[in-house]
């Protein structure tokens, strides 16, 4: 038997890591400011994350849902704590989409209304919910079509107001930053007025922060910058490094009722302990000022780079559109200089390091660049 060719690989097989750095079964090094697709938020392989799991592993790995579990209340405390949600509630799932899926559903339940609209370009998730509310017709399935999301422009306030006007809204659900459309963030007017017109239209406010969060663009959610409060957030990626989790915090004015949401392995001994040991080391290592003061410096040395259309994002979640003559980069970056990136297409790189990314990394990464663009292509 073999895999279901869904993903496009290359011909690279990393087997060990530690913090930025990779290296692939012959021993060949690379440096990692892809963090596999914005998930590795404190390093590969920190001592504390790998002691914390090893630890916990020997205890007990798995119970359900149906006994006490003192990690889960843990780690919502802490979390709310740190991100500044203190009085929210926090459900526990497996991963982004679900995490999306179970904040869809939650505001449905709670206004008793079916619809919600989505901005285009939006990636939410593949699960069905999530993946209608992703503007992107090729990954939807006909079994996923519903005239229940609709798609509004990334910061035509208008269009929002015309659409919820019309009535129905359960929920608006935006990225925090869009990740996968290549790195657009709302705008302060568009963000403040998309706050006004939920309330207005009696809808919530769903932030995905699911590749934004966790402190990759210098503050815990990236809509923080804004100074808004969302009803529901959602998070995974960074929350785990590498394990899946995912979670929803949840408005205290939305109460919760016993059957509502459930999961067999959301919010089990070992995802916990995993997002409590990054929790850990965000604090103790203080990641957050790390990726606003390395996101600062990326900016310094790309804004205005002769080899870019526009550089985009906030801290370490970044787009780097390149001019047209410049496309194919990715690749030797890769191939030649030994750094794995993310990318938006052909055109834009995006990187999502680790938030625990030195400043010396960064440098090597801007030499590189800088090297392989002083030549012609
Ligand atoms: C903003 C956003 N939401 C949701 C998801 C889906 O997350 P997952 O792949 O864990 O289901 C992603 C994944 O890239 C994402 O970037």
């Amino acid at each position: 038997m073999n895999l279901f060719e869904v993903y496009k690989l290359w011909n690279i097989e990393p087997v060990r890591g530690l913090d930025t750095t990779l290296w692939d079964k012959d021993g060949v090094e690379y440096t990692d400011l892809y963090g596999g697709h914005a998930v590795i938020s404190t390093g590969h392989c920190h001592p504390h994350y790998v002691k914390m799991l090893s630890d916990q592993l020997g205890r007990l790995g798995f119970y359900s849902n149906a006994v006490q579990n003192s990690l889960q209340s843990d780690l919502a405390e802490r979390l709310c704590r740190i991100s500044g949600y203190s009085d929210y509630k926090l459900f526990l799932c497996n991963s982004g989409a679900e995490a999306n899926e179970n904040a869809l559903k939650v505001a449905s339940f709670h206004t008793g209304k079916p619809k919600v609209l989505a901005f285009r370009k939006a990636f939410h998730g593949r699960t069905s919910g999530a993946v209608a509310a992703t503007d992107n017709p090729k990954i939807q399935a006909p079994f996923n079509a519903t005239s229940n999301i609709v798609f509004a422009p990334l910061n035509d306030l208008e269009a929002v107001d015309n659409e919820l006007s019309k009535g129905g809204f359960a929920a608006v659900i935006i990225e925090g930053i869009q990740g996968v459309a290549g790195i657009y963030e709302p705008g302060q007017d568009f963000i403040n007025g998309l706050r006004s017109l939920c309330d207005k239209h009696g809808c919530l406010l769903i932030l995905d922060e699911i590749q934004s969060g966790y402190g990759r663009t210098g503050k815990f959610f990236a809509h923080q910058h804004y100074g808004i409060q969302a009803d529901i957030v959602t998070m995974a990626k960074g929350m785990g490094n590498g394990f899946p989790i995912g979670g929803v915090l949840i408005s205290p004015s939305i109460k919760a009722s016993f059957g509502m949401l459930g999961t067999t392995f959301g919010g089990n001994h070992l995802a916990c302990t995993a997002a409590l040991a990054v929790l850990d080391i965000i604090e103790s290592e203080h990641l957050i000022e790390n990726a606003a003061k390395i996101g600062k410096y990326f900016e310094s040395a790309f804004k205005g780079h002769h080899t870019l259309k526009e550089y985009r994002g906030k801290g370490l979640m970044i787009g780097l559109e390149l001019k047209d003559e410049y496309v194919g980069l990715r690749d030797r970056l890769l191939f030649e200089k030994h750094f794995f990136t993310g990318a938006a297409g052909a055109q834009v790189i995006r990187l999502l390091p680790s938030l625990t990314i030195s400043q010396d990394t960064a440098e090597s990464f801007v030499n590189a660049w800088n090297e392989l663009t002083s030549k012609s292509l």
